[in-house]
């Protein structure tokens, strides 16, 4: 199975890939955290992405595809994925779809978590106080709410033309998401 899960800062995809990936026996990629341990590894890539990032900002589409390319040549990959945090706007979609068809690939479905913004500013501010996580301060969530909005809400739009698009409300416990997301991506439910 090959997934890509979409959804705002915060609507759960890092929860649900990690659930995911012991229930489909897939690797989790997540360019978040990629980009984290490039930071916390102080490579030249870290430093260059590290204010992007603690602002809310997109780290640049070049610098995400390299990382992607060096992923995606890894054996791991070949027998599925669940991609979180990629694509983010339409060029990062269209270079994914050629990334894949270059490896003779392409993607199940794109799962899109649906959790309201008040839920969200609550979620994060919950992980600001647990884990200090830099871009979860107000002003960032606020920022990173907005970038979703400009720049990642026209890849659902993309993936629902393509066919590709499930949408899964992200509100409720963990195994209330987890048990829908399972039941959107069965083989014979309609996607698109
Ligand atoms: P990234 O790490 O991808 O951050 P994000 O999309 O903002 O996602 P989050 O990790 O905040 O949220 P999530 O949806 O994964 O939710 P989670 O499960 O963690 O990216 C960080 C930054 O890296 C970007 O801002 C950008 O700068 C850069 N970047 C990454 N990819 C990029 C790309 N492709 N292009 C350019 N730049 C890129 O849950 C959040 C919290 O809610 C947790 O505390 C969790 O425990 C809690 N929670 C989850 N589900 C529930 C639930 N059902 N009920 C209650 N609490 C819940």
């Amino acid at each position: 199975m090959r997934l890509v899960l979409l959804g705002a800062p915060g609507s759960g995809k890092g929860t649900q890939a990690a659930r995911l990936k012991d229930y489909l026996q897939v690797p989790h990629i997540s360019t978040g955290d990629l980009l984290r341990a490039e930071v916390a590894a102080g490579t030249p890539l870290g430093l260059q992405a590290k204010e992007v990032m603690a602002r809310g900002d997109l780290v640049s589409d070049e610098i995400l595809l390299g990382m992607l390319k060096e992923r995606f040549s890894r054996e791991d990959t070949r027998a599925g994925f669940i991609l979180d945090g990629y694509p983010r706007n339409l060029a990062q979609a269209a270079a994914l779809d050629e990334l894949l068809a270059s490896l003779g690939q392409t993607f199940d479905a794109a799962v899109q978590l649906v959790v309201d913004n008040e839920q969200i500013i609550e979620r994060l501010a919950g992980r600001a106080k647990a884990e200090g996580r830099e871009d979860d301060s107000p002003e960032s969530v606020r920022h990173r709410l907005k970038v979703y909005d400009e720049k990642t809400a026209p890849v659902i739009d993309y993936y629902r033309q393509h066919g590709k698009l499930v949408t899964v409300n992200g509100m409720g416990t963990l195994d209330e998401v987890f048990t829908r997301i399972v039941e959107a991506i069965q083989p014979g439910h309609d996607i698109g």
